[in-house]
């Protein structure tokens, strides 16, 4: 058999999660071998870490189908994805370093009458660590999880008896104008966002977690991302040129924060203290952008692309001037530019937090569905658009409905990808992510 079977599975991620204890009692080799402490984000918070956190340089998104056959699994999988992350935010390796396996390890957990020959995977799969952060501090690294829809239900099964606990604001996404999602690269049972001030810490927390997971869930897609680096006080441009992220509710807002962004008594309980995600892949037709002078760059959007400046407006915190009009009697931030068409103003008030990436896959010659009949592209890059809200019908669904029916960048970019996920409340201490979905009565 090639790789751990899903009982496997359960026992190695019962004992990791029992082995380490969370704070309990580090083995002397994994204080040894722990990376050193740099700049840490907080993993024990009430609210999960990468949703208010000030936005790091890097993601790693990635999505998860899941294989395991009973909701205990899928628990299981997410006290072990808990320990393993609050251990990577705070510098250490995934797991403990418990050297030759203990006997405690190997034996059944509780309740499983199988008989004395539990097949734990060997110590390859029990490796503390993949190890190629070692010596690197955690570079801020936060983990965020979510659940999307096919932890409910898939294919109309209530295939782990959590149906009845599905969010009503856990919608299944609709198709919107344009869209182009290819189904590889859509959906997911379980998602994952690493964040960190350096690539290889991101993309290392995801593949801990995926190497985990291993006989539970697999990979369904995964999209790495960046900013810019040294603009930390200044908002960082996409690769459109464009500065992005000047208009967002203030995380250092709490109250805005309760609006837009926790879930609050509408939500059941599990959910309360949490945030819904929108991710999506949106790729750039850059050849095809770079041949627009700035001035239609700047009607596209209706702000100036050096100063983020609103147009009319004389710097980037001017609010923008939605009456504004020219002397015939036209708009000076076009019907359809970008940033009217989204703003709160002509959307209901509608708010959501943005956390946006770029993405860079390099180019691609070969892609069926690529590039539309009125467009040239061979770059394979854009952005890697998240954002969090309190409830997607009133967030993304909303704001995004009227963009995708009338935005003028919609010539350059193609949704290609994404997914919709539920994002509980944090966690305590020697607690998962996710347990009062599980354990609730
Ligand atoms: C490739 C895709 C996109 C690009 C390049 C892009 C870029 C921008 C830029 C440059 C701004 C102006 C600066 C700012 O306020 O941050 C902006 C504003 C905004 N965008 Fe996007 N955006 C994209 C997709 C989306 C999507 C899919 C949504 C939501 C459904 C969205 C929602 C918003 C909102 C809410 C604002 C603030 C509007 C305001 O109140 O002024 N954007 N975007």
């Amino acid at each position: 058999m090639s790789g751990p079977s899903r009982r496997g599975f359960l026992a190695a991620t019962v004992a990791a999660a029992a082995g380490s204890g969370i704070a309990a009692r580090p083995a002397v080799a994994d204080t040894a071998m722990k990376r050193p402490v740099g700049d840490t984000e907080p993993f024990w918070d009430a609210h999960q870490g990468g949703i208010v956190t000030p936005s790091q340089r890097y993601t790693y998104f990635a999505t998860f189908d899941l294989t395991a056959a009973t909701g205990d699994e899928v628990a299981a999988l997410m006290r072990a994805w808990t320990a393993a992350s609050a251990r990577l935010a705070a510098g250490q390796t995934a797991q403990p370093l418990a050297g030759p396996l203990d006997p405690a390890v190997a034996r059944s957990p509780a309740g499983h009458k199988g008989g004395a020959s539990y097949d734990v995977p060997g110590a390859a799969a029990m490796a503390a660590d993949t190890g190629e952060v070692l010596g690197m501090p955690p570079e801020r690294l936060t983990v965020t999880f979510g659940f999307g829809a096919g932890l409910f239900t898939k294919d109309g099964k209530d295939r782990y008896g959590l149906a009845a606990r599905r969010p009503a604001a856990l919608v299944d996404l609709p198709k919107f104008p344009g869209d182009e999602l290819v189904e590889a690269h859509t959906g997911g049972d379980l998602s994952v966002q690493a964040c960190a001030d350096d690539p290889q810490v991101a993309f290392h927390a995801v593949r801990q977690l995926a190497r985990i997971a291993a006989g539970a869930a697999s990979i369904r897609w995964a999209q790495a991302g960046f900013l810019p680096h040294r603009v930390r006080q200044e908002t960082p441009r996409n690769l459109l040129g464009f500065k992005d992220g000047t208009v967002n509710p203030s995380v250092n807002d709490p109250k805005a924060m309760q609006e837009f962004v926790w879930a609050g008594s509408e939500a059941p309980a599990w959910m309360r203290g949490g945030s819904y995600v929108v991710a999506r892949r949106i790729r750039m037709a850059l050849e095809h952008w770079d041949r627009m002078p700035v001035a239609f760059q700047e009607q596209t959007f209706g702000r100036h692309k050096y100063s983020g400046a609103p147009l009319g407006g004389k710097v980037e915190s001017d609010p923008p001037d939605l009456q504004a009009k020219d002397k015939d009697g036209n708009f000076i931030i076009a019907e359809n530019a970008h940033v009217r068409l989204a703003a709160a103003a002509t959307n209901g008030s509608a708010q959501i937090l943005r956390r946006p990436f770029s993405y860079n896959n390099g180019v691609d010659f070969t892609a069926e569905r690529w590039p539309p009949w009125h467009q040239g592209s061979e770059y394979d890059a854009g952005l890697l658009f998240i954002c969090y809200q309190r409830d997607p019908r009133s967030g993304f669904i909303r704001i995004f409905e009227r963009l995708a029916k009338f935005d003028m960048m919609n010539q350059f970019v193609t949704h290609v990808g994404g997914g919709l996920f539920a994002c509980p409340p944090g966690a305590v201490a020697g607690g998962f992510i996710g347990q009062h979905l599980f354990e609730q009565t």
